[in-house]
């Protein structure tokens, strides 16, 4: 009987084989934590995501907890008190314009609200959604070896198209019949 590596087409066999050697490199992490609607209250992801930031952090999703690192806040909702007043593709779009120096940060957060999400998992791969937009904009203004966090319900967020490799991925269980969270840590290519 043939080893199911083997059933693959040629092509197949080696993306399934790269996969496998990055996976390798992709440290992996759990957490049992409640799910809040603003992500960062549960402490043990608050916890996470200080310690996986590098540098000054561009948070543009940054909704109501301040995180204890340096970061710029963006948000829709002039409710928490945001550095910009902004939406998050506008914002990353206009950087410059806005004086902004992109390469001054080391990790841009993007924790996005459940719509987002829903628009980037029903149009992906025929219409560019907004979050895809805000992702093309950030590989364009991010430096090299610069990090993205994202957290939403997949694994690979920036990807190896926009010259991302995986550097962590913390699966988060909210226990019952709760789906789980996913965070993902890429850092793009030198
Ligand atoms: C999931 S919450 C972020 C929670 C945050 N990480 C925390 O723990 O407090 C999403 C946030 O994105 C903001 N938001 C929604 N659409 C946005 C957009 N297009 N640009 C910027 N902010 C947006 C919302 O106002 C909300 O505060």
């Amino acid at each position: 009987m043939r080893r199911g590596c083997e059933l693959l087409g040629s092509e197949r066999k080696t993306k399934a084989i790269m996969l496998i050697k990055n996976l390798n490199r992709t440290k992996i992490s759990y957490l049992k934590t409640p799910l809040s609607k603003y992500t960062f209250e549960a402490p043990r992801i608050k916890r996470w995501v200080e310690k996986e930031v590098e540098g000054k952090v561009l948070n543009l999703f940054a909704g109501k907890v301040k995180l204890d690192c340096e970061e710029v806040r963006v948000d829709l909702n002039p409710k928490w008190n945001p550095d910009y007043v902004m939406n998050a593709l506008q914002f990353v779009r206009n950087i410059w314009d806005l004086g902004v120096n992109p390469v001054t940060f080391g990790t841009f957060l993007l924790d996005p609200p459940y719509s987002f999400r829903k628009s980037m998992e029903k149009y992906n791969g025929f219409v560019s959604s907004p979050f895809n937009q805000l992702k093309d904009a950030i590989s364009q203004v991010i430096k090299p070896g610069g990090v993205v966090i994202t957290f939403g319900y997949q694994s690979v967020s920036m990807g190896a198209k926009r010259r991302f490799v995986q550097d962590h991925i913390l699966l988060m269980s909210h226990g019952g019949a709760i789906h789980d969270t996913i965070a993902v840590k890429e850092r793009k290519r030198e």
